[in-house]
């Protein structure tokens, strides 16, 4: 008899759906067939792109439905623990976009949910799964740096303030450049580290440009609502981690630097230091500086695809996720406590 195949359900059909459901798509272990959106003609769009069988009247009537195994979900970031809690619950397993939850205590409550259901539950932190981040975490992981003490990590942007949806909006998102990009790099950063253990942030989480009256974004209307909209576009902020190890973290939607994206790990470590992306290498000989890189056999696949079958594997074989949700707890505890830090002006122990 034929193997049964992962039977998928997307929740979302907004801007990042499309390579969720290339992802899926292009495995044939799964078969994505069921989306919904409030927006029913995005839903209607994807199904047509993608040939998927139903668009569904509501996200509750998908994760009710007795037919599927996994539910992806792709809306914006208030509804993901609401939205991930209905689908542990009706038995599913659960991709989710990042940020997981909104702070550390929503994915508390969705660890323990998929606990209780005996179901998978992971973040969809792409960057992970790229092909440079797998070649450096391999550099990294065999023991060529030594103890890494030290890491600095950044994901700026000069005039990239998201304006559709719900990005500018606190209630709605969560926060703003912190906790959309910082996320990301953060996330990588603590991947290459292989360092989940953050004990306390000190930092700032501040709006400078995205309302002054003569500010412009290239991502989205160049006019956008500069009264209504209340999240950050700058944050900065030094977490320190049980192992006396340090990281100095930068994110932006806008900043007044050179070139428009700027988004870079480098590690130090007290044999080597390495760079992401350029998985460059700085070391020494008895007498010299030796500097070499990582050239990597590109496997040409997009990361979030890369992180939709990296997730399928594991349900299918059974093993953990790549990305384990606790970890995503420990990147959440340190953002959130960055904007404690903004809060109160101090030093903010997790
Ligand atoms: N990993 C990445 O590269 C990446 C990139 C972009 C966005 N994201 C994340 O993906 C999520 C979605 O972002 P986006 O850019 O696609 O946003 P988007 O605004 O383009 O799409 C969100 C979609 O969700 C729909 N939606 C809203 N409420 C809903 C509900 N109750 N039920 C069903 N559908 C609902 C909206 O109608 C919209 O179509 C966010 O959490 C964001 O942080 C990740």
């Amino acid at each position: 008899m034929a193997k049964r195949k992962l039977r998928v359900g997307m929740i979302g059909a907004g801007g990042i759906s499309h390579l969720h459901c290339e992802g899926w798509t292009k495995l044939p272990d799964c078969e994505l067939v069921a989306i919904t959106d409030v927006n029913r003609d995005a839903a209607l769009k994807r199904a047509e792109e993608f040939h998927i069988e139903t668009v569904e009247a509501s996200a509750k009537r998908l994760a009710a439905r007795k037919d599927l195994d996994v539910i992806d979900i792709v809306t914006p970031n208030r509804l993901h623990k609401e939205q991930t809690l209905m689908s542990l619950r009706a038995g599913k397993h659960v991709l989710c976009e990042k940020p997981l939850g909104l702070n550390p205590q929503e994915v508390d409550q969705m660890i323990a949910a998929a606990g209780k259901a005996k179901r998978k539950l992971m973040c969809a932190q792409h960057m992970r799964f790229e092909d440079r981040s797998a070649a450096l975490k391999r550099y990294v992981a065999a023991g060529n740096l030594g103890e890494v003490y030290y890491a600095r990590a950044w994901y700026n942007r000069r005039r990239g303030l998201p304006t559709w949806g719900s990005f500018l909006y606190h209630d709605k998102q969560g926060g703003g450049c912190c906790i959309d990009v910082g996320v990301h790099i953060l996330d990588l950063a603590m991947f290459l580290m292989d360092n989940f253990e953050p004990v306390s942030v000190s930092g700032i989480s501040v709006t400078k440009l995205a309302k002054r009256k003569e500010t412009w974004s290239t991502w989205g209307d160049a006019d956008y609502d500069k009264k209504g909209m209340d999240v950050e576009d700058f944050a900065a902020g030094m977490i320190r981690f049980a192992n006396g190890a340090a990281l100095s973290l930068e994110c932006s939607f806008m900043l007044n630097m050179k070139g428009q994206n700027d988004n870079r790990v480098e590690l130090f470590g007290v044999q080597a230091g390495a760079k992401w992306p350029d998985c460059e290498i700085y070391s020494h000989t008895e007498h010299d500086f030796l500097d070499s890189s990582i050239t990597i056999r590109e496997s040409k696949t997009r990361a979030h695809h890369n992180e939709i079958k990296a997730f399928a594997e594991a349900i299918l074989g059974n093993h953990p996720v790549p990305v384990p949700p606790e970890q995503t707890r420990a990147v959440m505890a340190a953002l959130a406590g960055l904007y404690k830090s903004q809060e109160t002006g101090r030093e903010v122990r997790l």
